[in-house]
């Protein structure tokens, strides 16, 4: 549970509406958020969508776990609660991509469900459209990517507390989308995630040549 510990605040409205920057950018900012095992393919399909997305000329950014961890999460390990601090912030900043007008994916093992399901409230408290995607990519095929070696080190116990190995995972219960890298390359969820955002109407059509 977060402390809050601000006082004295004061909230400053803007003179510039949501509406106003969604028609300077021909689009409305949402969050797509991806959560599954290390190895799973999230960051992978994150990275394609927006290419996709760029190549048709949406403003679209990813949030990726790795990356931030880099800067602005540098202070934050994997117990529970750090990982908790992890996605609380993500889910801030997520919100407020989404709020500026960018198509804003998010690349986390997200473990927790309370912690995901957070990041969804706000979002929708605050009118946003939060889009769960859950890389359903099996263990033993993470496992057999392991691209950065990790489930081989936290195998031989020289990481403790990795996710899929001594560390949970909860499984979405609701994902507005499923995914498996196992059977789809990158390039074909991409098409299946163009197609839902065009049916939920989160994206425009492409205009009939
Ligand atoms: S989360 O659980 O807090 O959402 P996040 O997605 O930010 O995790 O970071 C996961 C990345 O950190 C992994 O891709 C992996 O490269 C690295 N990592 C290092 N230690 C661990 C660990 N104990 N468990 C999972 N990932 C780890």
């Amino acid at each position: 549970m977060t402390k809050i510990k601000a006082t004295n605040i004061t909230w400053h409205e803007s003179h510039v509406a949501r509406k106003d920057r969604e028609e300077l950018l021909h689009q409305k900012g949402f969050t797509i958020w991806f959560t599954g095992l290390p190895s799973s393919g999230k960051s992978t399909t994150a990275f394609t969508l927006e290419h996709e997305l760029t190549k048709r000329g949406q403003l679209a950014y990813v949030l990726d776990g790795d990356n931030i961890r880099h800067g602005l999460n540098k202070n934050l390990g994997f117990t529970a609660e750090d990982r908790e601090e992890n996605i609380r912030r993500i889910g801030e900043v997520a919100k407020l991509f989404a709020d500026a007008g960018f198509i804003t994916m998010t690349s986390f093992i997200s473990p927790y469900c309370k912690d995901r399901d957070l990041a969804r409230q706000i979002h929708e408290n605050n009118g946003l459209d939060f889009i769960e995607v859950f890389i359903d990519t099996p263990i033993g095929l993470c496992e057999k990517r392991d691209p950065k070696g990790l489930f081989a080190k936290a195998r031989k116990g020289e990481i403790k507390g990795f996710t899929g190995v001594d560390d949970p995972y909860e499984v979405p219960l609701k994902p507005e989308l499923i995914l498996d890298t196992g059977k789809k390359s990158p390039q074909e969820l991409v098409v299946d995630l163009i197609k839902f955002l065009t049916k939920r109407r989160l994206i425009p059509a492409p205009i009939a040549k």
